[in-house]
């Protein structure tokens, strides 16, 4: 496969990924998490899908399209290790549905990172919210679910809180 065609495998899934668990909690009525920000294409598509309900964005620094720039009161700057947990203390177990794409080239890297990151990921969510990732997690109680037609296996992946 060349870099492309897993560029579009991982362009494909994130879109698949993201309009299936948009509409599997839509009944919940926490907060959406979007976690790296980046150009800004998903958090766009996810201002697209979701309706009624917030969508607040973990990002280190913006760097935005600006047609994709979340508002300031929605956007939590700084470092995931030490936003996630103040925002644990100010949500609870709350979020309805966190989208995670955190990661960047290197494939190793991004496998450890997500090993660090999942335990400060996994008590923000709602009963019966989901996450969904462009890099396995590892969380205790979380249960990985079945991607939706159109996903690529191995490219993303669901969970969520039973
Ligand atoms: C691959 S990009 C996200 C792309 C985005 N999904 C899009 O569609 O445009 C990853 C983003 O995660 C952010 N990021 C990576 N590690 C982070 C950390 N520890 N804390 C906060 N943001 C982080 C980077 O700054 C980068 O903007």
């Amino acid at each position: 496969m060349s870099r492309l065609d897993i560029f579009i495998d991982r362009m494909t899934s994130q879109r698949a990924c993201i309009n299936f668990a948009a509409q599997a909690t839509a009944d919940l009525a926490g907060p959406v998490f979007e976690l790296g920000l980046g150009n800004g294409r998903t958090y766009h598509h996810l201002c697209k899908v979701i309706t009624g309900r917030d969508i607040y964005v973990f990002e280190r620094e913006v760097a935005s399209n600006p047609a994709s720039t979340p508002p300031a009161d929605r956007t939590i700057l700084g470092d995931v290790f030490e936003t996630l947990p103040q925002a644990l203390q100010r949500f609870g177990a709350t979020a309805s549905f966190i989208h995670a794409d955190l990661g960047g080239h290197n494939l190793q890297k991004n496998d450890e990172f997500a090993r660090k990151i999942s335990p400060y990921i996994e008590p923000l969510l709602a009963v019966g919210g989901m996450m969904v990732a462009s890099d396995r997690m590892y969380f205790d109680a979380l249960c990985e679910i079945e991607i939706p037609e159109g996903a690529v296996l191995g490219r993303c992946f669901i969970y969520q809180k039973p």
